[in-house]
């Protein structure tokens, strides 16, 4: 059937605008805050992502790689994560926007001082209700390497589910292949902090 039309109509209605996206400001939370990462921070986030127990899982952590992966990717946000006053963390998150595919993607990392609390899950959950509130998503998820249980672990009592395995995903430190988990979380399943 000639459909010609109607598919050029429909190819300029489907990618949204990114300028015309939200980008949070302030997020707090019980025990944390989010804000906008900057310049400033970028040491101190270098040094969190160093550390054993997080480069494992995250690759990219020279502070010269992390200014091109978090401050001038216009595809995603980054935000610092602090408590008590202290730059903790960072938490990213990309949306897909091809409107038939509308969601966003999520990524993070905790000081290896401060995991074991909670901290993960609540920093997962103030940003998931502003995206679902202000950023109008009605799906998100997060990719941890299958073998990551500890990130596994936090992620479901930030209420996401498994999807499946990914086979061979991401390129891992030892320069091999390894497998993915695909977790996901819909808006209609969010359970809100207290
Ligand atoms: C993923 C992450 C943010 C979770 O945050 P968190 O605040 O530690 O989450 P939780 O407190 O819910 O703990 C989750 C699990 O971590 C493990 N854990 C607890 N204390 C820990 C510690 N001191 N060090 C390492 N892992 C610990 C436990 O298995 C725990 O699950 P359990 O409470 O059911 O036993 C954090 O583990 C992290 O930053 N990891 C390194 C970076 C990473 O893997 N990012 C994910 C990329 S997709």
């Amino acid at each position: 059937m000639p459909r010609f039309a109607d598919d050029i109509a429909r190819e300029e209605f489907q990618r949204i605008d990114p300028a015309s996206r939200p980008r949070p400001e302030l997020l707090v939370g019980p025990r944390v805050t989010l804000r906008p990462i900057e310049e400033t921070d970028l040491l101190a986030v270098a040094q969190i992502l160093a550390k054993p127990g997080v480069a494992e899982w995250w690759p990219v952590h020279s502070e010269a790689a992390l200014r091109s992966d978090i401050l001038e990717d216009e595809e995603s946000v980054s935000l610092a994560i602090e408590y008590d006053g202290r730059l903790i963390g960072l938490v990213m998150y990309s949306e897909d926007l091809w409107r038939d595919y509308f969601a966003v993607g999520i990524d993070i990392a905790l000081d290896v001082d401060f995991r074991g609390q909670g901290l993960g899950p609540e920093v997962l959950k103030t940003l998931i209700a502003w995206l679902i509130d202000v950023g109008g998503h009605h799906r998100i998820y997060i990719d941890p390497a299958a073998a990551n249980t500890p990130a596994i672990k936090a992620y479901e009592k930030a209420g996401f589910k498994r999807s499946g395995i990914m086979r061979e995903y991401e390129l891992g430190p030892d320069g091999k292949w390894r497998d993915g988990l695909l977790m996901d979380l819909l808006a209609r399943e969010f359970e809100r902090l207290a």
